[in-house]
């Protein structure tokens, strides 16, 4: 795809179209982050701040009944299979074993676990810890019900002195039923901050019971049965938390280059936040993976074959290696729920991304975003500057087909070779911006070289990718397709010109400016412009320009590119369509700006040039305003009468 820029008038894209809607063109996946974009990833804004409805325990039961397609029957703790703690030594809660429960860095002797119920699609499982508790009586009864084909997943807790006989949430937690919390006061214990790479957390101490016939957790076993998968459990498995109390859940898993990698071979680390806020000691990468790989763990016989150490699986003593890819791992995620919760800290090192893969079932997710070269402004530099990043590694699992866009953009486009020096070559000067898929995935690039010539700075932005499946009127997110239309003045002399790009483009974001794609503003939108546009359900990609660009700007090459994208059946609600600025124009107003996706459809103005030594360069910025509205604004906007100002053109679509 790289080498299609110089390719010459795309042609109306008719016959792309019919392609685009196979499902051999679903391949177009994105996730994750690029690992060296300034921000490695959006946090999302949908569903940080729900309500919380105090729902009761009778309501939240049938939902997840319903959502879980199992329902959750009444159970004994007394005929759950009891844990083994061999080689016990030492008084409770002091004990010594094989294999203490992490929860509570406890050998908790006595509890007792069990798969309440099952079907091939949906679980039930119940852990009933004694925590030193007489006869028929427990410390801490917890349940998890989940359908693993659609991800729905419900917590249950109870805490006290609490008997054997447990009876179904349904039922209530008045009196004569089991003292089940109420969901708010479940929620409140913040589940998901531990169990956040999947609905559970399998720790050799419940792990060990892989034998079980009926009462293994599942992914512990390997083999054919629906729940033994125990070397891709939690790796691509759905995860959605039910209820109104916890909607506002949000897991993500982490990806590292290099060393830490192996701890994402077979499943997910995750990290987790409430809303906007990330926890920031519990979890899998955080706190399970370092414990899982240490010396030593707590109240745990020394590693050995009876007490053989958790991770990796078949390791039975410490690994140094294993030891510091779990801390790899545990570092990128602390670099990420940092910098999430305070953008004042550094960006996370190369290499380190994440992407969300689950949240409150009712919520949708933010899209997936990173920078390049930065949103607004980078540093000029006098040498070739060549930056490509994943827009999605995908080694997840977890990556989400959909179209890719900007939202933010900054200059200077510029080129003074002629076009039949290619955008590689080594005599090549000028720069470019663009999106570009390779090999099944989205990538991004950024390019200058202004060797030879005064500093300047890299064009760069804020990226963008929406998943299909997130838009709620897309009937079948795999019969989604993404293809390239690209408009090409070999040497500027083509003033004026548009090409056709379809007629049932979906989604036409402005993705690719290259060389000379706009160099003077001129009032009421007469200046230089690039644009993809509709009219009359037609989208068309055009160009205009000026024969006397302002000093030192002479009219050359440009190509403008556009990925348009579309799924069968799907026409997208536009809020607003190729709306155009030279200032700050609002584009959503805050009741409305939940679930929309704003992206950059064209550019007009002086795109190629800057100020004060290439130090301010012009750019555009969709941005959330005071009162959480979407806007657009530009720069430079003055003087008045410059003709380095710049314009640009957004449209907005609704995902529900
Ligand atoms: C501080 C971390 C943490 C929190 C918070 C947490 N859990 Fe767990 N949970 C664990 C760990 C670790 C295990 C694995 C068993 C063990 O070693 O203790 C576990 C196991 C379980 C199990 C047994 C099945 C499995 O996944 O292994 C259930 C059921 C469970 N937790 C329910 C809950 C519920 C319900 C909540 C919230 C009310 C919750 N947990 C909150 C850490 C946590
Ligand atoms: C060869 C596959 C494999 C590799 C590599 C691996 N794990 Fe695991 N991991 C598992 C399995 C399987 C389990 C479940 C326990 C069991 O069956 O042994 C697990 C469980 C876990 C858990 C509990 C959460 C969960 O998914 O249930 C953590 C945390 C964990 N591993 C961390 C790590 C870390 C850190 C590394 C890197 C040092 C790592 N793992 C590498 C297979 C692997």
């Amino acid at each position: 795809m790289e080498n299609d820029l110089h390719a010459a008038k795309s042609p109306s894209s008719s016959a792309i179209w019919a392609a685009l809607l196979c499902v051999a063109c679903a391949f177009i996946a994105a996730c994750g982050s690029p690992p060296d974009a300034n921000i490695p990833a959006a946090r999302t804004d949908e569903c940080d701040d729900p309500p919380r409805e105090r729902e009761t325990l009778q309501a939240f039961a049938q939902a997840c009944n319903a959502a879980t397609n199992i329902d959750f029957p009444d159970f004994d703790c007394d005929q759950g299979t009891e844990v083994p703690e061999t080689h016990l030594s030492g008084t409770y809660p002091f004990q010594f074993c094989d294999r203490p429960n992490v929860l509570n860095h406890v050998c908790d002797p006595g509890s007792r676990f069990q798969v309440v119920k099952q079907t091939n699609d949906a679980i039930v499982v119940g852990h009933c810890r004694k925590k030193n508790s007489g006869d028929h009586r427990y410390g801490d009864i917890a349940a998890i019900q989940y359908n693993k084909v659609n991800g729905n997943t419900c917590f249950y807790q109870a805490l006290g002195v609490l008997p054997n006989n447990v009876t179904a949430p349904i039922k209530g937690n008045g009196s004569g039923q089991f003292p089940w919390m109420d969901p708010v006061d479940t929620a409140n214990i913040q589940c998901a901050k531990c169990h956040d790479n999947g609905p559970m957390v399998r720790s050799p101490y419940l792990a060990q019971l892989n034998t079980e016939a009926t009462n293994r957790l599942p992914g512990t076993k390997s083999g054919s049965g629906p729940w033994d998968q125990r070397f891709s459990w939690n790796k691509t498995l759905p995860y959605a938390f039910v209820g109104k109390d916890f909607q506002q859940w949000k897991v993500y898993s982490v990806s590292v280059t290099g060393t830490g990698s192996l701890c994402t071979s077979c499943h997910r680390i995750g990290i987790s936040s409430l809303g906007a806020a990330f926890f920031t000691n519990d979890g899998s990468a955080l706190a399970f993976g370092p414990e899982a790989t240490a010396v030593s763990q707590a109240q745990k016989n020394p590693h050995s074959a009876d007490s053989p150490i958790w991770m990796t699986p078949g390791q039975i003593t410490h690994s140094p290696a294993n030891e510091t890819e779990a801390h790899a791992m545990q570092a990128c995620a602390k670099a990420i729920v940092d910098k999430q919760n305070d953008p004042s800290k550094p960006n996370p090192p190369a290499g380190c991304s994440f992407v969300q893969y689950g949240r409150g079932n009712t919520c949708r997710a933010g899209p997936i975003r990173g920078v390049i070269n930065g949103a607004t402004q980078s540093t000029p530099t006098s040498s070739r500057s060549d930056t490509t990043v994943d827009a999605g590694a995908c080694a997840s699992g977890d990556c989400p087909i959909g179209f890719c866009y900007w939202r933010t953009l900054h200059g200077p486009f510029w080129q003074t070779t002629p076009f039949n020096i290619p955008i590689g070559d080594a005599a090549y000067r000028g720069s470019f911006l663009r999106i570009f898929a390779d090999a099944g995935a989205w990538k991004v690039r950024a390019f200058s070289d202004p060797t030879g010539g005064p500093p300047n700075a890299p064009p760069g932005g804020t990226f963008e990718c929406t998943s299909f499946k997130e838009i709620a009127k897309v009937p079948d997110a795999n019969n989604c397709g993404s293809g390239l239309a690209s408009i090409v003045d070999k040497d500027g002399s083509v003033l004026s010109d548009s090409v056709k790009v379809g007629t049932s483009v979906s989604v036409y974001p402005l993705t690719g400016y290259i060389g000379n794609v706009a160099q003077m503003f001129a009032f009421r939108e007469r200046g230089d412009q690039l644009l993809a546009s509709e009219t009359g359900g037609t989208v068309t990609l055009s160009q205009r320009h000026d024969a006397n660009p302002p000093p030192p700007h002479k009219p050359g090459p440009l190509t403008g590119e556009t990925w348009t994208s579309g799924c069968a059946v799907w026409s997208p609600d536009y809020i607003v369509k190729d709306v155009y600025t030279d200032t700050d124009v609002l584009l959503v107003p805050s009741a409305q700006a939940q679930n929309a996706r704003c992206y950059i459809t064209g550019v007009s103005g002086g795109w190629s040039s800057t100020r004060n030594g290439a130090k301010e360069q012009p750019y555009a910025e969709i941005y959330s305003g005071a009162g959480k509205e979407i806007r657009m604004r530009v720069s430079p906007t003055t003087p008045q009468d410059a003709k380095d100002r710049v314009g640009a053109f957004a449209s907005c679509i609704k995902l529900n």
